[in-house]
C-alpha cells in the first residue's frame, strides 16, 4: 500500500514537473506542498478559549459584579473603544449593559492581527453585531494609544 501510493506520488511530482506548461486547468502543479506555510496563526476562537476565558468566561457572560459580559454587551457598539480596551486594558469603573464594574483588565499581549481575530470572533458570537475587526484598525487604534 505505501509503497503503491509512494510510487503515485513520485510519478505525480514527475508528470507535474515535466508537464507543467501542457496543463490544461490553472491548478498550480505544487498545491498540496505549499500549505504548510500558512498553517501557523491560531484562530479567534483559539485565541478567546488561550486568554480571554478566564474572566470573561467562554459563553462570554462574564461574572456579574466583576467581569463585564462580552457576549450583548452595549460596549463593543464603539468598536475603536473595543479594540483600544484589549490593547491596554483598563481600570476603574466601566458600566456595561447598564451595570457597573469597578475591575482592572491587564493590556492583552497579543499582536495586531491575533486582537483582530479574537475581536472579531467576539463580535461574531453570542448575539452580537457581526462587526469584522482588521489588523489594520488595531494598528491605527494601537498608534493613537501610545
Ligand atoms: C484578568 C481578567 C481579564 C482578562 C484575561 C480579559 N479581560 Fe476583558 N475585562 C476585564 C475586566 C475586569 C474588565 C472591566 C475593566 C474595568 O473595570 O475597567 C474588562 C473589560 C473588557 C471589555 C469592555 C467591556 C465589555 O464587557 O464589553 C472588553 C471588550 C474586553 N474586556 C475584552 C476582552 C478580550 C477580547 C479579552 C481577551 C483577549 C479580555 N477582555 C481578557 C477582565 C479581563
Amino acid at each position: 500500500m505505501n509503497i503503491r501510493l509512494t510510487a503515485i506520488a513520485a510519478l505525480t511530482i514527475f508528470a507535474a514537473a515535466c508537464g507543467s506548461n501542457e496543463q490544461k486547468d490553472d491548478k498550480p502543479p505544487f498545491e498540496a506542498s505549499s500549505a504548510p506555510a500558512q498553517a501557523a496563526a491560531p484562530s479567534g476562537e483559539t485565541l478567546y478559549k488561550r486568554t480571554c476565558t478566564s474572566c470573561h468566561m467562554a459563553n462570554g457572560e462574564g461574572i456579574p459584579n466583576v467581569y463585564p459580559p462580552l457576549a450583548k454587551s452595549d460596549y463593543l457598539s464603539d468598536k475603536e473603544r473595543a479594540i483600544t480596551q484589549v490593547i491596554k486594558g483598563s481600570s476603574g469603573e466601566i458600566v456595561v449593559n447598564g451595570n457597573k464594574y469597578n475591575n482592572t483588565m491587564p493590556p492583552q499581549q497579543l499582536n495586531d492581527e491575533e486582537i483582530a481575530a479574537v475581536l472579531t470572533y467576539v463580535y461574531t458570537n453570542w448575539e452580537n453585531n457581526g462587526t469584522a475587526v482588521t489588523a489594520d484598525e488595531v494598528k491605527a487604534a494601537r498608534a493613537k494609544a501610545q
